[in-house]
């Protein structure tokens, strides 16, 4: 006796395609098989579907406080779009906040957390102040559920210098944990928004203009170096451009430990979506900022050449009115940040799978399987075996849905693929066994999302030998 039968769909794993059943016993993967014998109170016919493992976004900011203001989707709203849009776990910035130690801020997040998600959820913490964390502290955590440590380079009150690089590095490289880095170059995006503010300039689009591809390419240039140096496993997030995806290439090559992500934002939208109407542009600001065309075609060649490692969302969601619009005279004041979690999949399945660029189990591994294994929450998450959590999405491959923020649910005033049609996309959610969403019907409890502790960093290298 199961639990719960998905019977006949394409089960499709980094690794594999075959049509089977899946049976589910108490939360995990029962049984794996065709015409799997046994019965249970729920049996969903899943043939025509594509059966994913659920999708790992590894990076997500839910209630986040961010330049003067907190991003509009909370733990619940954030996480049922998730359900919606095909992910069962995500992976959220836990800020470290001024004179309070890391420590305090996984408890701080957890409570943000406990009582709203209904997905689960790890953190990654987010170190702004070393001095207050000692390393010991820092250790600790990497090895009690928290191996990943994000560094800003960039913005006041968040940028961490080289050396606090360094001993994180250090750190990560002791522990099993693993640094991930914004890498953009401070003292240049700085010195360019005071050179635009002085000669009067206030536009979203100055946003894009002042945050340069050099600004990138330097600091992961030099955050690779560091980690190759020390040989610690580095993490670039959100990447955005092609030459700083190169670096890591060639130092992977060498034998470092070194990894990408990019979202697909910096894939599908360009920085001329940042010119005209303010309320139109605005809700494309982000950091690292959108590029122009030639440059999202060398960053898909990346993603199919195999050198990017995963693609998340960096959902960090601002209203255009009440939130973006606190810079509505000054572009360096306008919240950083575009919404993404619910819109992943549709849109890496339609213009990667879809156009050819990535194979199906591409796909997963990308928007599941990788994520789990870096983050380490592999096997329990990111793939659909024997003992695995029942963590499933049931996609079909030919649904058409136009996007826009009325048919979506995450809890924000615009929608930045507003009348793109996607052809594929989540029908049914599974969480730990349980349907979560189903066909536009929510049936998950607020709060019965769980914390993930997760394992320390133990990706083999790369590279060659
Ligand atoms: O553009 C964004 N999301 N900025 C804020 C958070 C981050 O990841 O850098
Ligand atoms: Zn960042
Ligand atoms: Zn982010």
């Amino acid at each position: 006796m199961f639990d719960l039968i998905i019977r006949g769909g394409r089960v499709i794993t980094a690794s594999d395609s075959f049509i089977a059943d899946v049976s589910v016993r108490d939360g995990k993967i029962a049984a794996l098989g065709t015409e799997l014998p046994g019965s249970a109170p729920r049996v969903i016919d899943a043939s025509g579907l594509f059966v994913f493992p659920g999708g790992v976004d590894g990076h997500t900011h839910m209630e986040e406080p961010f330049m003067g203001t907190v991003s509009s989707d909370d733990f619940y709203t954030g996480t049922l779009a998730g359900a919606a849009g095909g992910v069962t776990t995500i992976i959220d910035y836990a800020y470290q906040e001024p004179g309070k130690t890391l420590s305090d801020a996984a408890g701080t997040w957890m409570g943000k957390a406990r009582s709203k998600a209904v997905i689960d959820y790890g953190f990654h913490l987010v170190v702004t102040d070393l001095e207050t964390s000692s390393d010991a502290e820092v250790r600790d955590l990497m090895v009690r559920g928290y191996p990943s440590m994000k560094l800003f380079l960039c913005y006041e009150g968040l940028k961490q210098s080289d050396a606090t690089l360094v001993r994180m590095l250090k750190n990560a490289r002791a522990a099993g944990g693993l640094v991930l880095v914004h890498a953009e170059n401070d003292a240049l995006v700085e010195a360019l928004i005071r050179d635009a503010l002085l000669e009067g300039h206030t536009e979203p689009c100055w946003v894009a203009r002042c945050r340069p591809k050099a600004a990138e390419i330097e600091a992961v240039f030099r955050a690779v170096s560091l980690a190759e140096s020390i040989d610690a496993p580095l993490l670039v997030v959100h990447m955005s451009v092609a030459e700083g995806v190169d670096h890591l290439r060639r130092a992977r090559r060498r034998g470092a430990r070194v990894f990408a992500e990019t979202c697909p934002k910096y894939l599908l939208l360009t920085e001329d979506k940042l010119e005209g109407d303010w309320y139109s542009a605005a809700g494309f600001t982000c950091a690292p900022p959108l590029r122009d065309r030639e440059e999202t075609r060398r960053l898909w060649d990346r993603l199919s050449a195999g050198e990017i490692d995963i693609v998340s969302t960096d959902h960090d969601c601002f209203d255009l009115r009440g939130r973006k619009d606190l810079g509505r005279d000054r572009f360096d004041k306008i919240p950083l940040g575009m919404p993404g979690i619910e819109t992943r999949l549709p849109l890496l399945f339609t213009y990667g799978v879809g156009s050819g660029k990535i194979s199906l189990n591409r796909f997963v591994d990308l928007c599941s399987t990788a994520p789990a294994k870096i983050f380490g929450l592999y096997p329990e998450k990111g793939t659909i075996a024997p003992g695995s959590d029942a963590d499933l999405v049931l996609f079909d491959p030919h649904k058409k849905v136009v996007l826009g923020k009325d048919v979506l649910h995450q809890h924000v005033d615009y929608c930045p693929y507003e009348g793109t049609e996607v052809t594929g996309y989540p029908v049914v959610t599974i969480s730990r066994g349980e349907v979560v969403f189903d066909r536009g019907i929510f049936s998950a409890e607020k709060g019965r999302g769980r914390f993930i502790p997760r394992k320390p960093f133990e990706v083999p290298r790369r590279g060659r030998p």
